[in-house]
């Protein structure tokens, strides 16, 4: 079978990856094999003293909703518990049940998803080709056909991922072009942010930039050193209300939203969220160029995964030591993918260990 995933393929080898009693090894398979930060991990323990209500009334959620919209300017943010459900509800706020969302074909919606968006709001996902990751307004536009036609779903949603699933950044202009394009044909346009303070590092640019002319948003906050926690961000007035009904019903609504709230804050009120990111994207270019030049790198690397052909053998030895994931068993393209807490001796080590096993020692 092909592994060609954006999501942890957790049933393959995630147990050989970290036995229970031993010590983990180093895994460069995803950023979601990282802990969380210790800030993280104080504001946490800040949260835990007393009693407050429940289900967002908090002052915590309140303060986090209120740094957040510092951060993004005038939007309403809604706290869950993990991506998929930001994307469904993202895409739930904007959708009627006739409509579809155009999406990339290997976006995590589509293919990581487990059929979550079509289960839980029945809507139809039309899958476009990718440029490594990106969509393009041509092969967008090939789809917005047949409107009025009652046989035929809809198109109402653009949803791409910024980073995309395979680590690269679309630029600001070509933001602004998928996002005109989309408004002008009609359409929504819906971004997964799973990784976004990365994309932001990666442009050097503001969050409010990195959004602009989007819809709604989801805000990882997980990968990015969270326990766990993401956002739903309406930048867009008119889906407010249904959304608080839709997270209930999806089984998203925390009775506990006071320690998401204290999370987010902790990450977005200072810079955290950007130091986490700077590390992420500094340590993966950082293998890059050490690896380079014995493997052939399949994309650019624009945010915090390396993207590689590793040949079979050369792929058995470097897991011995080193956890990642096979991207492509037919290609044996592999994928890299740092976390803020990857060391630069991770890195060394890591990169040592590849070029002895393609023998460029
Ligand atoms: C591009 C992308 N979107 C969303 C998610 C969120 O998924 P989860 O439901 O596992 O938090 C992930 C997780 O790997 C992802 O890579």
């Amino acid at each position: 079978m092909v592994a060609a995933s954006g999501q942890d393929p957790a049933s393959r080898a995630e147990c050989a990856c970290m036995p229970p009693n031993h010590a983990p090894m180093k895994s460069f398979g995803s950023d979601n094999h990282a802990g969380a930060h210790a800030d993280v991990i104080a504001a946490l323990l800040q949260a835990n003293t007393g009693h407050t209500p429940a289900y967002g009334q908090d002052p915590w959620t309140e303060q986090a909703q209120a740094t957040l919209r510092r951060c993004f300017g005038d939007c309403d943010p809604y706290f869950v518990f993990n991506g998929t459900a930001a994307n469904v509800l993202s895409l739930g706020a904007l959708l009627a049940r006739h409509e579809s969302v155009l999406c990339s074909e290997l976006s995590h919606l589509n293919v990581d998803e487990c059929g979550a968006p079509e289960r839980v709001l029945g809507c139809k996902l039309v899958p476009i080709a990718h440029h490594d990751g990106k969509l393009v307004v041509e092969d967008i536009e090939k789809q917005l056909v047949r409107g009025g036609d009652q046989h035929f779903a809809q198109p109402r949603v653009l949803s791409i991922a910024q980073p995309t699933e395979l680590g690269t950044v679309y630029s600001l202009a070509e933001l602004r072009e998928l996002t005109a394009f989309a408004h002008a044909r009609g359409l929504l346009v819906h971004m997964d942010g799973a990784r976004l303070p990365n994309a932001v590092v990666s442009l050097d640019c503001t969050l409010q930039e990195i959004v602009q002319g989007i819809d709604v948003l989801s805000l990882g906050g997980t990968k990015n050193g969270l326990v766990f926690g993401e956002a739903v961000i309406l930048l867009r007035k008119d889906a407010h209300e249904q959304l608080k009904y839709l997270r209930k019903q999806a089984m998203q609504l925390a009775s506990k939203s006071r320690f998401i709230g204290a999370q987010f804050h902790a990450l977005f009120s200072g810079d955290l969220w950007r130091k986490n990111a700077a590390h992420a994207v500094a340590m993966a270019k950082r293998l890059e160029q050490q690896v380079k030049d014995v493997v052939t790198v399949t994309r650019p690397v624009q945010a915090n995964a390396v993207f590689a052909i590793l040949p079979h053998p050369a792929m058995q030895r470097v897991r011995e030591q080193f956890f990642f994931y096979v991207w492509d068993e037919h290609t044996n393209e592999v994928r890299w993918m740092t976390s803020f807490d990857t060391s630069e001796q991770d890195v060394d080590a890591f990169a040592a260990a590849i070029r002895a096993a393609t023998g460029s020692v």
